[in-house]
């Protein structure tokens, strides 16, 4: 299991949802802040999140011109493009973006309100081999390093491999959404579960913790109650 130690960190409703209008309700505003307090006490080597909440927490949905950018052939497969070591800064904005479809303005994290659990974050983005080469032309020109993994979904654990082995990543915290984390609890990649339950019930149509999740073992090894905000901890119960 060479791959960075992974912390699911999300707030959830008390049935278990993590998107939705319950996350803008005044009565989470305690546990949003909960967790965002929580992340920023040990942010280790940044964080994961999937293309939906990349977009709605940081990049609003722009997108480049791709004309303008010449097209990076496979030469003959794809080829991962990272920067010198002296230019990886150690702190993380991993991105799973399948298709290439995040338009960032810097290859920093600009986080609106300046939060330093996520501001100056180094963008990283991993990708399946299905995306447009002029996007990697215009990661390149904004020197955003980029990993393949996986011809038409990014495999998981090929990508956490990649993400030990190549930039050095230990521990990252999976920030969501309910897609990617059912895809990492899927693949059996999340090591520990920090929960922060909001006093709400969400609506039917939001997500769950795991989309499409699948039958495992955690072991509960903290509870704490702040404020009318239960948090949990679990760690994953795997055979020996
Ligand atoms: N409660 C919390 O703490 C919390 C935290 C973060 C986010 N959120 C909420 O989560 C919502 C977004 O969640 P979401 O579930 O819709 O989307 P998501 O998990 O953020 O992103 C899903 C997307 O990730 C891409 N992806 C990359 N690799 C993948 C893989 N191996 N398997 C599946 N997808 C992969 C796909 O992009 P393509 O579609 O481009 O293929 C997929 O559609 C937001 O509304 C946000 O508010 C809540």
């Amino acid at each position: 299991m060479y791959r960075p130690y992974i912390i699911c960190h999300m707030v959830t409703s008390v049935d278990g949802k993590v998107t939705g209008d319950f996350l803008s309700r005044p009565e989470s505003a305690k546990a949003c802040e909960i967790y965002y307090k929580k992340y920023r006490e040990n942010k280790y080597n940044g964080f994961i999140c999937g293309r939906v909440t990349m977009e709605g927490s940081f990049t609003g949905g722009w997108y480049p011109d791709l004309s303008k950018y010449e097209p990076i052939r496979p030469d003959p497969v794809r080829m991962d493009m990272l920067l010198d070591e002296e230019y990886m800064t150690g702190f993380y904005a991993v991105a799973f973006d399948t298709h290439g479809k995040l338009g960032w303005k810097s290859n920093r994290i600009i986080d609106p309100d300046g939060d330093p659990a996520y501001d100056g974050a180094q963008i990283i983005e991993v990708l399946s081999e299905q995306v447009d080469e002029r996007y990697l032309g215009y990661l390149e020109a904004m020197e955003i390093p980029y990993i393949f993994a996986g011809e038409n979904e990014i495999d998981v654990e090929f990508a956490l491999f990649k993400l030990r082995e190549l930039i050095g990543a230990e521990v990252l915290y999976l920030q969501g959404g309910s897609i990617i984390n059912g895809a990492f609890q899927r693949a059996d990649a999340i090591d520990e579960l920090s929960l922060v339950v909001a006093p709400t019930v969400a609506d039917k149509d939001d997500k769950p913790l795991f989309w499409n999740g699948t039958l495992s073992q955690y072991e509960l090894t903290e509870t704490e109650t702040q404020d009318g905000v239960v948090l949990l901890s679990y760690e994953r119960k795997r055979e020996e």
